[in-house]
């Protein structure tokens, strides 16, 4: 791998033990992927936090959080300080809401160690956004920008709707980016890799988050990790459709990258989002696409007695959880129903201020921060049948927990968690 002076010296040790660590393992995880050099990037988002019961017992055992942090974080046996971040760094979700410890299945002792693990993480100059969304929260990235991001349904948005450039990146990868600003480049950093290969004309308004759901989920089984250009949208889609649609898209399969005509930045017109190259393939998506992808979404569907209606997948938007208040004013969760809402900490900030909350929680509903279902495995004791607004949960819950899964419009969720039922 060709380096810089800078990019040698950080490997020889000029800035620390922790640092030089980072660097081995760019260079180590580069030349595996077949990259010939690094990209400098200034915007990181990551997962540092220790916040399993494994994790704290290998911190008793190893030495510590520094321990912890150089075996998870830089892949190195080798015990180094844990230093500070140069590049612009943001805390992804986390495996559970630290306000509800009892609810996430975790031990007041695991969660303990959570906040001396985020004290430290903080302390580096960490941002501790918590979220799935950070572009929610003025991580806002910019075209071109270069960028070092985990999280799928973040991926997808930032390369496909803000033209920035980023690889699905992982735990490893983005904590030794945040200590040297450097990534290896390849696959969507560079030029080649992101034009679109396969294409998708519209032949049915997709207009709803139901249907931008519905359309991501069919796509990315066809597509699975190829890059495709999608046309004939009507009207423009709003930011809870976009994260949607990634969303869903990178559930059913690996999409990391979408154009679609006329709202990515490098797809002002079918043809750039091809780079001039005609398209391997062309499907159409039609109102027989959308009846199949919903029925095989609800596959797992079968009793109507809904026992949990998970919202927030990607994290609610506050214009979403203002529209969920507005659904449940005068309304309550039924008795043998559950409904948790999930959203960034500062979100909840503003729907409290808001008097949103106050709405939710007085219907029987309640806001949650920091994680998700499928992501802290938690759900309302009992669950069996779960109904969500969102496709990727859709397709995970079932997977994951074994729940039946219903998907369908955030009403349709609404009217179930207050009359217990599926009405679909
Ligand atoms: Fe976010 Fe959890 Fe969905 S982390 S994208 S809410 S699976």
């Amino acid at each position: 791998m060709r380096l810089s002076d800078d990019e040698k010296a950080m490997r020889d040790g000029r800035d620390g033990p922790a640092v030089a660590r980072a660097m081995d393992l760019l260079i180590r995880y580069g030349e595996a992927l077949g990259a010939d050099a690094l990209v400098e990037t200034h915007n990181v988002c990551g997962t540092v936090t220790a916040s399993t019961p494994f994790l704290r017992d290998f911190a008793l055992k190893a030495g510590g959080l520094d321990a912890v942090y150089s075996e998870f974080n830089l892949d190195s046996a080798e015990v180094v300080p844990v230093p500070k971040v140069r590049a612009f760094s943001s805390h992804l979700q986390l495996g559970f809401d630290p306000h509800h410890p009892a609810d996430m299945g975790v031990t007041e002792d695991v969660v303990q160690f959570y906040r001396r693990s985020e004290a430290m993480v903080s302390k580096m100059g960490v941002q501790m956004m918590n979220t799935c969304t950070p572009y929610q929260l003025g991580n806002v990235p910019t075209r071109g920008e270069h960028c070092a991001w985990m999280e799928s349904s973040a991926v997808v948005y930032i390369n496909s709707v803000l033209g920035a450039r980023t690889n699905t990146e992982g735990r490893e990868s983005t904590s030794a980016a945040m200590i040297t600003c450097r990534i290896p480049d390849w696959g969507y950093h560079r030029d080649e890799p992101r034009r679109a290969t396969l294409g998708v004309t519209l032949e049915t308004p997709v207009e709803t988050v139901e249907d931008w759901g519905l359309l991501g989920y069919w796509m990315g089984e066809w597509v699975q990790e190829r890059v495709p250009a999608v046309r004939g949208i009507g009207s423009m889609p709003n930011l809870p459709r976009l994260k949607h649609f990634g969303a869903a898209a990178s559930s059913s399969g690996g999409i990391e990258l979408f154009h679609l005509v006329g709202v990515t930045p490098e797809a002002p017109t079918w043809e750039a989002a091809f780079g001039g190259a005609a398209p391997h393939e062309l499907r159409a998506y039609g109102a027989g696409e959308r009846a199949a992808t919903l029925e095989r979404i609800n596959a797992t569907g079968r009793d109507t007695q809904v026992d949990y209606v998970m919202l927030g997948c990607p994290h609610y938007t506050i214009e979403q959880i203002w529209e969920a208040a507005q659904l449940l004013e005068g309304r309550r969760v039924h008795a043998n129903c559950a409904l948790w809402i999930w959203t960034p900490r500062a979100i909840k900030d503003l729907a409290d201020r808001n008097g949103y909350t106050a709405v939710i929680e007085s219907a029987g509903g309640r806001i949650l921060t920091d994680s998700c279902s499928a992501m802290s495995r938690a759900v309302p004791s009992g669950t069996k049948v779960v109904a969500c607004d969102s496709a990727k949960q859709a397709h995970y819950l079932p997977a994951i927990l074994g729940l039946q899964a219903w998907f369908g419009t955030t009403a349709q969720c609404v009217e179930a968690a207050c009359t217990g039922r599926w009405h679909g």
